[in-house]
């Protein structure tokens, strides 16, 4: 008997989506008795019954593309109770024997839900935050660090020319991976990360260090979620569906206080959805491939409520319940790189 498999994606998108899409649809044309079907925009789709029919016809070409073909939202099914239970009786409605939640903390948390409901659901970790818990790598990841990586690379020479300091401002809600790895990669002269308050003193010494050595430009790559005195910078409040708000804005608010302290001609740049868009690096695209092709082998195996992961160099199943635990932040150890290279 042919089984129904539903599709989505969720939250923000990420350079990977279509691979891990086309991946999944051509492991189950080649197991066979599959039917393949895309739900639209994120969680929306189950809610509203926004479907789209995903055959070797309609992943053709897309495994290089950035977005994601099936659109995404951050549309909360279990916000509201009777969309809660419209999302359900879709699923049955619909005749799905197994769905694949393509998403990050929010997606996969709703995920996690619907399996405790009893429903089949198969995770896929997205994020270009790589802050999941259960994985070493999500997918994205890598090509959000090579983005900012060029663009630290560009901001290098012309902080050079006009011996300004630079801010390069990069996403990263909770965690600091993109502007650890960026930062490091990028030769960055200060690395500021959600995980530990500003110390504007460092920051502040760390630029003076590297003027007495004759040294005069710095660049910093500060994370959106870094904070001043424990508080973020909000470029909205307004909160989404999953109660997050907007963050924005602190690289220009750092430049203001280096200013302010020191005399400094400081400038902010904010990277936003560049880090997002367009398309994945190879190893995202590869990544992607493995993500998709393991969440199909899952299905197939009758798994539920598993997260298909990276462990060293295998796809391992890691449980949704240890993923909804919390958020994957930059760890003491990982942390002590941007000690050695603050400064001169
Ligand atoms: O979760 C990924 C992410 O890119 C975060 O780094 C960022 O804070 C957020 O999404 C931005 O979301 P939106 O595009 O909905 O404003």
């Amino acid at each position: 008997m042919v089984k129904r498999v539903g599709m989505l994606t969720g939250g923000g998108d990420c350079p990977g989506l279509n691979a891990v899409i086309r991946a999944a649809v051509r492991r189950a044309l080649k197991y066979g008795d599959y039917e393949m079907v895309g739900l639209r925009d994120g969680w929306k789709g189950l809610s509203e019954k926004l479907t789209m029919p995903l055959t070797r016809e309609s992943v053709s070409g897309i495994l290089h593309r950035g977005g994601t073909i099936l659109g995404s939202s951050r549309t909360n099914i279990f916000k509201d109770d009777a969309v809660r239970d419209k999302a359900l009786a879709n699923y049955k409605e619909m005749g799905l024997d197994a769905l694949i939640a393509i998403g990050g903390e929010d997606t996969l948390g709703a995920a996690h839900k619907l399996s405790e409901c009893g429903y089949n659901v198969i995770g896929v970790p997205k994020t270009i935050d790589n802050d999941l818990i259960g994985t070493d790598y999500t997918f994205g990841f890598d090509t959000a660090v090579s983005i900012a990586t060029e663009a630290i690379d560009r901001l290098h020479s012309t902080a050079e020319s006009h011996h300004r300091v630079l801010i390069c401002e990069v996403m990263g809600r909770h965690a600091g991976w993109i502007a650890l790895h960026s930062g490091i990669a990028g030769g960055a002269d200060c690395v500021l990360i959600p995980e530990k308050t500003i110390n504007m003193d460092s920051v502040c010494h760390a630029i003076k260090s590297r003027m007495d050595n004759d040294v005069n430009f710095s660049i910093i790559v500060v994370a959106e979620g870094a904070k001043f005195e424990g508080k973020e910078v909000l470029s909205s409040e307004k909160l989404d569906e999953f109660g997050h708000v907007q963050l924005g804005g602190i690289a220009d608010q750092l430049a203001k206080k280096i200013k302010d302290q020191m005399g400094v001609d400081t400038r902010a740049t904010v990277l936003g959805h560049i880090q997002r868009g367009g398309s994945p690096t190879a190893y995202d695209r590869f990544l992607s491939t493995r993500y998709g092709l393991a969440a199909m082998d899952a299905v197939h195996n009758g798994k539920n409520g598993v997260m298909v992961a990276l462990s060293g160099k295998d796809i391992v199943e890691v449980p949704l319940t240890k993923v909804s635990e919390g958020i994957k932040t930059v760890d003491d150890k990982t942390q002590e790189l941007i000690d050695i290279f603050l400064g001169y």
